[in-house]
C-alpha cells in the first residue's frame, strides 16, 4: 500500500447531466486533494454540486448523469475507468459513504447485526462468525451506542433517528476505511446530537488516521470539524484552503457572504440562506462569473470571463477581485 501522504487527488472533475436542452455541468472542474487522516469540509448552498461531487468520486453517478472528464486518484491509482465490480470492492471497504438519511444505508427488514456482518463478510469472507460479532459490537460501542452487543439484534426502526445515524456511521467505519465521504449526515438531527456525533467522528478519524470529506451547507460544522475547507458555488470550488486561514480571512466574496450569513461564528446549525439573490439554476448559467449577479465586488471583468483558479500560498480561489489575502 502507498505511504504517500496524499490519499485522494481529484483533478478537473466534470460531471454532466444530459437534458433535453443539452449537457449541463453540475460539477465543473473540481480539484481536491485529501491527505491521510485529514478532514475536508465541502460547503456550499443547495444545488452547488456537493452531493454530485461525492457520488462522482465513488462512481455512483447514473444516467442521465455522467462523469465526463477529470481524474480521481485514490492511493495513487486512477479510479475513473474501473469496472463496476472493482469499484464495488473499494466501496464499503477502503472508501465508505454516509448519507443524510441513514435508511439509504440500512435495510429496514434486516437486524442491524445481520447488516453489519454482511458489510464485513462481503469484503472479508474468511472472517469467523465470532470475530464478526466482536467487531460489530465494538463498532457500535465506538459510535456511542449503549449495550452494543444486545442492540445487534434490533431492527433499524427500533433506534431513534440519532442512534440510527450512529449505526450507519458504525457500518461505514467497520472495515476501517481510509476515506469516508459523509453527505450531510447530521443535518436532520438536533443540534446537541449533531455536536456529539461530530466530536465522535473527529475522534475516530484521528485514532484510525481515516480521511474524510464532510459535505455540509453549514460553515459552523466546518469550523468545528474540518482541517481544510472547499467552498463550492455553481459546480466549482471558489475558495480552498485550511479552515484556519479561510475562515479567519476569506478572499472570495461568496465565502465572506456565507460567513456573514451565519447567526454566530462557528454556531452549529447555522443556515446559509441570507446572501442576496439566488444560487444559479440550470437555465441561468451563462458566461462570466456565476456569482456575479449576487456579488458586492463585481466589476467589468466578471461579466466577460469566468475566473480561473489563482493560487496564493496554500490558498486557491476563483475571483477577479478577491479580498486581500493577509495570510
Ligand atoms: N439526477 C439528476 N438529474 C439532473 N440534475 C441533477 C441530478 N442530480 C443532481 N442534479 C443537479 O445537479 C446540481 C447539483 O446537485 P447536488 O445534489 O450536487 O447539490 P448539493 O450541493 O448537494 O445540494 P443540497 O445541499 O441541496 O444537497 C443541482 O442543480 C441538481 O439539480
Ligand atoms: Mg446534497
Amino acid at each position: 500500500m502507498s505511504t504517500s501522504p496524499v490519499l485522494l487527488d481529484v483533478q478537473g472533475l466534470q460531471t454532466a447531466f444530459h437534458t433535453e436542452a443539452g449537457a449541463w455541468l453540475a460539477v465543473d472542474g473540481v480539484d481536491l486533494t485529501v491527505k491521510r487522516g485529514e478532514i475536508l469540509g465541502l460547503v456550499g448552498e443547495s444545488g452547488s454540486g456537493k452531493s454530485v461531487t461525492g457520488f462522482s468520486l465513488l462512481g455512483l453517478i447514473d444516467p442521465p448523469g455522467e462523469v465526463v472528464s477529470g481524474s480521481v486518484r485514490f492511493n495513487g491509482k486512477e479510479l475513473r475507468g474501473l469496472r463496476e465490480e472493482q469499484m464495488r470492492a473499494l466501496r464499503g471497504d477502503r472508501i465508505a459513504m454516509i448519507f443524510q438519511d441513514p435508511l439509504m444505508t440500512l435495510n429496514p427488514v434486516l437486524k442491524v447485526g445481520e447488516q453489519m456482518a454482511e458489510a464485513i463478510y462481503t469484503h472479508y469472507p474468511r472472517v469467523s462468525r465470532d470475530e464478526i460479532r466482536a467487531r460489530c459490537t465494538e463498532a457500535l460501542g465506538q459510535v456511542g451506542i449503549p449495550s452494543p452487543a444486545s442492540r445487534l439484534d434490533n431492527y433499524p426502526h427500533e433506534f431513534s433517528g440519532g442512534m440510527r445515524q450512529r449505526v450507519a456511521i458504525a457500518i461505514a467505519m467497520l472495515n476501517k476505511p481510509e476515506l469516508i465521504i459523509a453527505d450531510e449526515p447530521t443535518t436532520a438531527l438536533d443540534v446537541t446530537i449533531q455536536a456529539q456525533i461530530l466530536f465522535e467522528m473527529q475522534k475516530l478519524c484521528r485514532e484510525q488516521n481515516t480521511a474524510m470529506i464532510w459535505i455540509t451547507h453549514d460553515l459552523g460544522v466546518v469550523a468545528e470539524l474540518a482541517d481544510q475547507v472547499a467552498v463550492m458555488y455553481a459546480g466549482r470550488i471558489v475558495e480552498y484552503g485550511s479552515v484556519e486561514h479561510v475562515l479567519a480571512n476569506p478572499v472570495h466574496p461568496y465565502t465572506k457572504g456565507l460567513m456573514e450569513s451565519m447567526p454566530g461564528a462557528a454556531a452549529p446549525g447555522a443556515r446559509l440562506a441570507q446572501i442576496e439573490g439566488m444560487a444559479p439554476t440550470l437555465t441561468s448559467r451563462e458566461t462570466g462569473c456565476p456569482f456575479r449577479p449576487r456579488c458586492p465586488r463585481r466589476g467589468d471583468l466578471c461579466a466577460q470571463q469566468a475566473p480561473e483558479v489563482t493560487a496564493r500560498g496554500e490558498r486557491r480561489y476563483r475571483c477577479h477581485y478577491p479580498l486581500e489575502v493577509q495570510a
